[in-house]
């Protein structure tokens, strides 16, 4: 089942009253799209095409999936409805907003709002190209607006199961949201066919890589203390697995001692704990230590000084990088 390189839908294409634009992004299950609605409101359709099990050649617009392939297609393509489904109930300013879904071109498309702006793992990479590092403020108060994002998920009886930098989209206003619940197949019913989990290494909880551990809120909380961690460090933290053999974690957290309180760094260990017992049990838990140590700790101001251009914009919009915001 090698990975193929799916071609995407033309530009122009009319498919369910929505107008392709141009691709935006494709990943490993899906392709997605700007398009218009019939009133020129720019969406955003991802379109589920699993490159290891469909294969659409340019020109066409239905992929081809053979035979032995066809039941796990089918099984995904339940599950990206279902997800779409349970997605578009929540409404919530850090929940990326689904507006509808269709059949189409033997697959399923998910229609969202259309968001500009970038991720979170774009602005780390920036940064980090220059040798910098997002400060102390600007991560507390992008990770209490995702947490407020995934309460409502929680709430709705789903996990996330893969976020990470690359899975929070920052808006041009700096608030994030949170995208890509295409492992948010996991109900904690666990009533749906359970799918081959998706791993990302450094993000994913070791409760991820065991068949008998549950998973629940906790497991996403692994993950948000690992893509914290990430900003901070400006690379993943060590593999769950790998961690289970010699655990390198205290020596990194101590290289952080220099740009970041006490506070968030023990923060971000609570949450990195291998046991899902010994990390904060609830969003609202972790939420409520990132902005209540907000104004006692004095965050030393890194990296964010340094910002030109469309950086600098954004910094300057939400009040992060400058001395006098950073320790208001
Ligand atoms: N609602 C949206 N508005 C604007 N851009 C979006 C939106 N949703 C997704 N994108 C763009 O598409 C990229 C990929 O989206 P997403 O993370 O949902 O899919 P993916 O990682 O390709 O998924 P998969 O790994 O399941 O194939 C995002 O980083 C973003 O650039
Ligand atoms: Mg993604």
């Amino acid at each position: 089942m090698a990975a193929q390189n799916n071609a995407p839908l033309p530009d122009g294409l009319e498919i369910a009253g929505y107008r392709i634009v141009k691709k935006i992004a494709s990943g490993g299950f899906s392709i997605v799209y700007l398009a218009y609605d019939a009133d020129g409101i720019a969406v955003a359709i991802k379109e589920y095409l699993p490159s290891a099990l469909a294969l659409r050649q340019p020109g066409e617009l239905v992929p081809v999936i053979s035979k032995p392939n066809l039941a796990v297609f089918r099984i995904g393509l339940k599950c990206f409805f279902e997800e779409g489904r349970a997605l578009a109930k929540i409404s919530h300013p850090n929940v990326v907003r689904v507006l509808n879904f269709f059949r189409g071109n033997e697959t399923v498309y998910m229609v969202m709002a259309y968001e500009s702006g970038h991720s979170l793992q774009e602005q780390i990479a920036r940064l980090g190209q220059k040798g910098s590092r997002l400060n102390e403020a600007f991560i507390r108060q992008i990770f209490i607006g995702v947490c407020a994002g995934l309460r409502e998920v929680h709430t709705s009886k789903l996990l996330h199961l893969d976020l990470k930098p690359a899975n929070i989209y920052l808006r041009t206003d700096g608030t994030p949201i949170v995208l890509d619940f295409g492992a948010a197949r996991q109900t904690f019913n666990a009533d749906v066919p359970k799918l081959t989990p998706m791993y990302t290494p450094g993000f994913a909880p070791p409760d991820l890589y065991s068949k008998t551990a549950a998973l629940g809120p906790w497991s996403d909380i692994y993950s948000l203390g690992a893509s914290m961690f990430a900003c901070m460090a400006a690379s993943p933290p060590q593999a769950a697995d790998q961690r289970k053999i010699e655990d390198k974690m205290p020596l990194y957290y101590s290289k952080l001692e220099a740009n970041y309180s006490p506070e968030l760094i023990k923060l971000v260990q609570w949450c990195l704990e291998m046991d899902p017992l010994a990390r904060p049990q609830s969003l609202f838990t972790l939420q409520k230590e990132l902005a209540s140590t907000r104004k006692k700790t004095k965050a030393a101001p890194v990296g964010t000084e340094k910002l030109t251009g469309r950086w600098r914009e954004l910094a300057d919009k939400i009040g992060i990088g400058r001395k006098k915001a950073v320790n208001k």
